[in-house]
């Protein structure tokens, strides 16, 4: 199990480029089920979970090859409606596979997904949303199967604005009889650019982004050959390491508008950023400020920046408050920090960060992707030497961080 090595107390300088959305490419994926042809979907970064995401498909039948951030999928013909508990244990996303699969050949058969190192992460909305549209559903030996002959559109309520539950429905209803509405949707930019995608292969998608997705469906949608939107949550990851380590970067090939709550917080905790176009500049103050932040869906402050701006506030002047609102069991990070030094009481969905004068580096251990991402941000400003373990969970989800890091002037290595 690989390593990563950092020496923490430099200040980042220079310029970063941030990868294509992991969040994106992979319902992008999936949605190439809809279509029978060669699809190309572009600017994909290089993760673990676009690998897992290319051994489903092609386990579907699909012919999958990445190469220079491109993927060349061929989805001429499906040969299994399976998606076994290998592939869905290791990567939740693989439920992205439900829709597309009931909207092209009527059948479906997804493990569940179980629960995972932050919570139960159940799919019920998911599957509502799919009888809601005419499917017949039955679980068994852990396992859900979804037969529709043709899906017919519907009306579906989210209890809960859910981002895959959002994405499934709305490629299962582009080819569905007639319309459907999906209200209370997620609002996330990779939902956005997910029903882009599915715009470009000719299918009838309104109000993506908002709460109100209105699609009609058609008959048949050609091949794709779309662009991914930047990874926002990288972005913001690489804004936190320049923030804590009083550092000044520029961060190139990013999208500003996708972090507004997360530029506004960091303005509040004394980092400046200037935005421009498709880059921003980072500036980290002498010491942070502390701030108090609640997660939410988007375009609040989304979860998956909750752990690295902690490490943040774990140094930072003052006491922070910060509540999880999305993930029952999102603080597993907290531990690990607490054995760096930072001074952190974690009350069910509220963390209190006392911030300390600096943090100490220590052999920490990750236990999920941005739990990951958030030991590499305090292991950069920690006194000492940080050795984080279980580098696979951080490899989900950021491309080359390490090399990305030392390019920054980080004293950072892997260890094989
Ligand atoms: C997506 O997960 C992201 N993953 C997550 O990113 C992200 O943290 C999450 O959205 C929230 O923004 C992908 O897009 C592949 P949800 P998802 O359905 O869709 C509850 C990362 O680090 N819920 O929006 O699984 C659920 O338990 C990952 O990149 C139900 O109760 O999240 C959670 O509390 C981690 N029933 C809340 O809704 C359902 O049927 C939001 O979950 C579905 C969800």
């Amino acid at each position: 199990m690989d390593k990563i090595e950092i020496t923490g107390g430099l200040k980042l300088r220079g310029e970063v480029a941030i990868s294509g959305a992991k969040n994106a490419v992979l319902p992008i994926m999936t949605a190439a089920i809809l279509s029978s042809g060669e699809n190309i979907i572009k600017n994909v970064p290089h993760l673990r979970d676009v690998m897992t995401m290319g051994k489903l498909l092609a386990h579907l039948g699909c012919g999958f090859h990445l190469e220079n951030n491109r993927i060349l999928l061929k989805t001429k013909k499906i040969t299994s409606m399976d998606a076994p508990y290998d592939f869905v244990k290791t990567m939740r996303a693989s439920v992205l596979v439900l829709g597309p699969l009931v909207a092209r050949t009527g059948h479906a058969r997804v493990s569940l997904p179980g629960g995972c190192a932050i919570g139960a992460r159940p799919i019920n909305l998911h599957i509502i949303g799919l009888e809601r549209m005419g499917a017949k559903i039955t679980l068994s030996e852990g396992y859900i199967e979804v037969k529709a002959k043709r899906l017919r559109g519907a009306t579906i309520y989210f209890d809960i604005p859910t981002v895959t539950g959002t994405e499934n429905l709305m490629m299962a209803a582009a080819l569905a009889e007639g319309a459907t509405v999906l209200e209370n949707a997620a609002c996330e930019p990779e939902v956005t650019d997910l029903a882009n995608a599915l715009i470009s292969m000719g299918a009838k998608i309104h109000g993506a982004g908002t709460s109100v997705i209105k699609i009609n469906g058609v008959n048949r949608l050609k091949p794709l050959n779309y662009t991914v939107i930047p990874d926002r949550i990288e972005t913001a990851t690489f804004i936190a390491a320049a923030a804590i380590t009083q550092g000044d970067i520029r961060i190139k090939k990013c999208r500003p508008e996708h972090l507004e709550a997360v530029i506004s917080k960091m303005r509040e905790a004394g980092v400046k950023i200037t935005p421009k176009n498709d880059r921003l500049t980072v500036r980290g103050p002498e010491r942070l400020s502390s701030v108090d932040i609640k997660t939410m869906p988007y375009p609040g402050f989304p979860t998956d920046m909750q752990a690295q701006f902690m490490a943040m506030m774990a140094v930072a002047d003052g006491t922070s408050i910060i509540t999880e609102n999305i993930f029952e069991n999102r603080f597993m990070h907290v531990a690990e920090m607490s054995r760096m030094g930072a001074d952190i009481q974690a009350e069910g969905s509220t963390a209190t960060v006392k911030g300390v004068k600096s943090l100490n580096g220590a052999p920490v251990m990750a236990t999920d992707l941005r739990a990951s991402a958030s030991l590499v941000v305090a292991g950069l400003a920690a006194k000492g030497t940080t050795v984080i373990d279980r580098v696979y969970h951080l490899d989900r989800g950021y491309e080359r961080i390490e090399e990305k890091l030392k390019m920054l002037g980080a004293n950072v290595r892997r260890i094989k």
